[in-house]
């Protein structure tokens, strides 16, 4: 059956919402809370595609999850060393963040654990995790440094995994957070050099929980964990980067105003922020205040006209997730927006380079790829076609905010994609004013 999202051209985006939990959190939290000895409860964790894929090979290792209300989790930590041997292979769908966190952890295990995912995942690299774990001990193998990664069984104790000084090649949070939990099965202490501010999360949970990780600008030193981990309690934040395409979406229709409730505004992930206001968006931020060690507040943002700007360098990291939503504010904008430094956005769930390009471009936006970015033409009308998500949830619902400006219909083929990290999304965007509706078949 086919899913179809038919967005309208929409009046006013009106009214206040809330975007679901944060997926960064939400997988660290539930991974960590299975390394822990005693029992975590995760409030608003997100019921999305990826988060799913963690929950089911948490329990495939032996954990338990239960689920007291839908968002609810209250998790009986298994400890370092108690996962149980699993009988599957660890499917960890489409989710590279489950992969390649889960690896730092299989790599410390005193048993063989065999780790993939769907195609899309499989196409994805992991040289960068591979390469680092092996220097730390591990024995992995794979066919070209893709998925299936095959783990072998490591012993902890005087043959566990050697620490490291390592200078990671790009600013990945999942690969630091592979490295700072494959260190903690370490002998000695593993030293990261990071080349920019990734998400830190992991750091932020872990060292709430016990574990000892000593930050200096972009360089980390983890100890080995000689101690149990210490259960949480905790509150997931709304996903800044669901709240993205809100944000954008409000800026570009005109005389919108919205607020977002409860949004984790963590400073390594508001780039989003605040390149929309280096393009002259209304953006307030109120009611700011921290919930279990993470910055979180309502965000408020009205229509106005947006102006061009040039994105690179450190910022990109601090929003990478956003920057395809970012080409759509740069589409309705004056002027020329140009993003560089982005080459990572090539080997997400999509080369999300050429895919936002393609798919904004079949709607009449000026969209040219470059190797490491995009430039947008922004001023060229958009109109109404029909583009498809090609399987990327961000993509989607890009597309979908895109549609709102565009005149006539858009209509996003594969849509449901959107609940990989946006559960809800068609209906919050609704809830505000949006004109859309869901097709099962085919609308056009
Ligand atoms: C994530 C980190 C980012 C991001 C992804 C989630 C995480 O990937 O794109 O959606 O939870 O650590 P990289 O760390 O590979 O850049």
């Amino acid at each position: 059956m086919t899913y179809q999202i038919c967005v309208q051209q929409s009046g006013a985006l009106q009214g206040s919402g809330r975007v679901p939990g944060d997926k960064s959190i939400s997988h660290r939290a539930v991974l960590f809370a299975a390394l822990a000895e005693g029992e975590s409860r995760i409030a608003n964790f997100l019921d999305g595609g990826d988060c799913r894929a963690t929950l089911q090979v948490l329990r495939d290792l032996g954990t338990s999850i239960t689920t007291p209300d839908p968002t609810g989790l209250l998790v009986t930590g298994k400890g370092l060393d108690g996962f149980a041997p699993p009988r599957t292979v660890l499917d960890c769908g489409n989710s590279g963040t489950t992969i390649r966190l889960l690896a730092g952890m299989m790599a410390g295990q005193g048993f063989d654990s065999t780790l993939d995912g769907t195609p899309q995942l499989r196409r994805r690299p992991m040289g960068r995790i591979i390469e680092p774990l092996r220097q730390m001990g591990a024995q992995i193998s794979t066919d070209n440094d893709r998925a299936p990664l095959r783990i072998k069984a490591h012993t902890r104790g005087d043959s566990g995994l050697s620490g490291i000084d390592y200078r990671l090649p790009v600013a990945s949070a999942q690969l630091k957070s592979c490295l700072i939990l494959a260190g903690l099965y370490g002998r000695g202490p593993t030293v990261l050099h990071q080349p920019g501010p990734a998400r830190d999360h992991t750091e932020r949970m872990l060292r709430a929980m016990g574990a000892k990780i000593q930050s200096t600008g972009n360089q980390l030193v983890v100890e080995p964990q000689s101690t149990p981990l210490r259960p949480i309690t905790l509150t997931v934040p709304g996903d800044i980067s669901s709240a993205a395409f809100l944000l954008v979406a409000a800026s570009i229709v005109p005389d919108s105003a919205i607020r977002i409730k409860d949004v984790g505004l963590n400073p390594t992930r508001t780039g989003i922020i605040d390149a929309l206001k280096k393009m002259g968006a209304d953006i307030f931020l109120e009611n700011l205040r921290e919930q279990q060690g993470e910055p979180i507040g309502d965000i408020a943002v009205r229509h106005t006209e947006l102006r061009g700007a040039t994105f690179s360098g450190p910022e990109i990291v601090t929003m990478i997730d956003e920057l395809p939503v970012l080409a759509v504010a740069g589409a309705c904008a004056s002027g020329r927006t140009v993003i560089g430094d982005a080459e990572e956005l090539r080997v997400k769930e999509t080369d999300r380079i050429a895919t936002t390009a393609s798919q904004l471009s079949l709607l009449g936006a000026a969209v040219t790829p470059r190797p490491d970015g995009m430039i947008v033409k922004g001023g060229t009308p958009l109109i109404g076609a029909r583009v498809a998500s090609l399987g990327d949830h961000r993509l989607a619902m890009l597309l979908a905010v895109a549609g709102l400006v565009a005149e006539g219909t858009t209509f996003i083929d594969d849509g449901q994609v959107t609940a990989d990290s946006f559960p809800g999304f068609e209906n919050c965007l609704a809830s505000l004013g949006a004109e859309l509706r869901i097709n099962k078949d085919d609308c056009s």
